[in-house]
């Protein structure tokens, strides 16, 4: 199978987006976005969240559902992928919501399922629910929803001999769930979907992430730094899903990519230089820290020796991104400098590389090649800086590969990604 490709669109305006014109949302920035992913054909348009102020940099984040509705109207092929939390919806709600997804976009929807680490102030009284709670309300979720999905039969809607609809009730049951947090009786109040239900991604990677998505997730979009962290990676979580008797091959891993381009390789190893080079070394160790799930104190530590693996953190006391410390836990026990940590955190613990077109394919190629890439990030559509060498060149480098399929496969984001009903 080939690789997948899906870009984000929407999402994090910046300042200056909002600023330009305060009073609009900036979904004429995805539509745009949105207009060159379909121009390129590539499969499916992302859309992230992040349910509090100011978190990442980020000013303002618009709701994702609302926003691929809207893109679902000025498209026609590419999937629309909304990133939702678990931790503060109720299920009969996402049901429908992405249920609805998916007929107003003709079975474009997909789910990119997160937990939550932040945002729990907006959602009080409580707190943030620990890891363990908040996995155990996503997989609940999960159950009710999938249930609710398949609620209706294959054939309890149909058209009979005079051209009108026959709903045939029997067909259709309720799932009356009684389980630890929910009750929900059920049926869904929405026909079947036109993709039976929406592609099922999840985001989040510690040990009670990877057991989520080996047990549920068609697609897990995951951080993954070095080719070796996605070799330990893929193996980890192919191996649980095999044990539970899912497809082999599932679920697809999912990269995040964060690309530098130059027209030549001195010309992308000097914007990484450049880019190095206005680090703040101070903020950097407390970047690290955080990084590591705080409780870490970086600063004193020598800047040009690896990190005394004794800084390790506890992963079992940490409360909000586990998988983030794992990854950073990993570069200290591969004999990663604080430096190159430092640098490391800059991307958040991503897949960050430089070079032309051509030697980025090369990357991608070797990763997919290995088996541990699916489906691959590719952003920088919408800035005229980058659009160029992400299309024209390392899209359409790894078309002539034959890597990425030449174009749309059919009408639904299944169908583009070669996912079964
Ligand atoms: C690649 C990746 C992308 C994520 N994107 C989002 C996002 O857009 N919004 C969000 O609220 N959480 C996002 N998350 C966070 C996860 O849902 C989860 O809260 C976090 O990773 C902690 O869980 P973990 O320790 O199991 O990784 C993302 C996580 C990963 C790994």
């Amino acid at each position: 199978m080939t690789l997948r490709t899906i870009t984000s669109a929407g999402g994090f305006p910046g300042p200056y987006e909002l600023a330009l014109d305060p009073g609009r949302s900036t979904v004429d920035t995805a539509i745009a976005v949105a207009g060159k992913a379909e121009a390129a054909q590539i499969d499916a348009l992302f859309v992230p969240d992040l349910l509090t102020f100011g978190a990442q940099g980020t000013i303002g984040a618009q709701e994702p559902l609302i926003f691929t509705a809207a893109l679902s109207q000025v498209t026609k092929y590419a999937g629309l992928i909304a990133t939702v939390s678990t931790a503060f919806h109720h299920p009969f709600n996402l049901a429908r919501l992405f249920g609805t997804l998916d007929h107003v976009s003709n079975g474009r929807a997909a789910w990119n399922l997160v937990t939550s680490s932040i945002g729990e102030e907006n959602f009080g009284p409580g707190g943030l629910p620990s890891p363990e709670e908040r996995y155990a309300r996503a997989a609940e979720t999960l159950e009710i929803v999938n249930a609710l999905w398949d609620s209706w039969g294959p054939g309890a809607l149909r058209l009979g001999p005079d051209g009108r609809a026959i709903l045939d009730k029997d067909q259709i049951k309720p799932i009356n769930h009684v389980g630890t947090l929910f009750e929900v009786a059920g049926p869904l109040n929405i026909p079947p979907l036109p993709q039976g239900r929406p592609v099922q991604i999840q985001a989040g990677q510690s040990a009670a992430g990877i057991a989520l998505g080996a047990r549920y997730a068609e697609i897990v979009f995951a951080a993954l730094p070095t080719h070796d962290f996605a070799r330990d990676f893929t193996q980890r979580i192919r191996s649980q899903a095999r044990a539970l008797g899912r497809t082999p091959g599932l679920p697809l891993i999912f990269s995040s990519f964060h690309a530098t381009f130059g027209a030549t390789e001195a010309e992308a190893l000097r914007k990484v230089r450049e880019r190095q080079e206005s680090i703040d070394l101070d903020a950097g160790r407390a970047l690290v820290a955080n990084m590591l799930g705080d409780g870490v104190d970086l600063t004193g530590a020598p800047l040009d020796k690896p990190l005394s693996p004794d800084l390790v953190p506890d992963l079992a006391a940490i409360h909000r991104r586990r998988g983030r410390a794992e990854i950073f836990t990993d570069l200290i026990r591969r004999g990663h400098t604080l430096r190159e940590l430092i640098v490391a955190a800059q991307d958040t613990g991503h897949w960050a590389i430089a070079g032309t077109p051509e030697q980025l394919a090369d990357a991608v190629e070797e990763r997919y090649r290995a088996g541990v890439l699916d489906v691959l990030s590719l952003n920088g559509l919408g800035d005229p800086e980058t659009h160029d060498f992400a299309v024209n060149g390392l899209l359409a480098e790894l078309r002539r590969r034959g890597i990425v399929k030449p174009g749309y496969l059919g009408p639904t984001l299944r169908d583009n990604l070669e996912l079964p009903r």
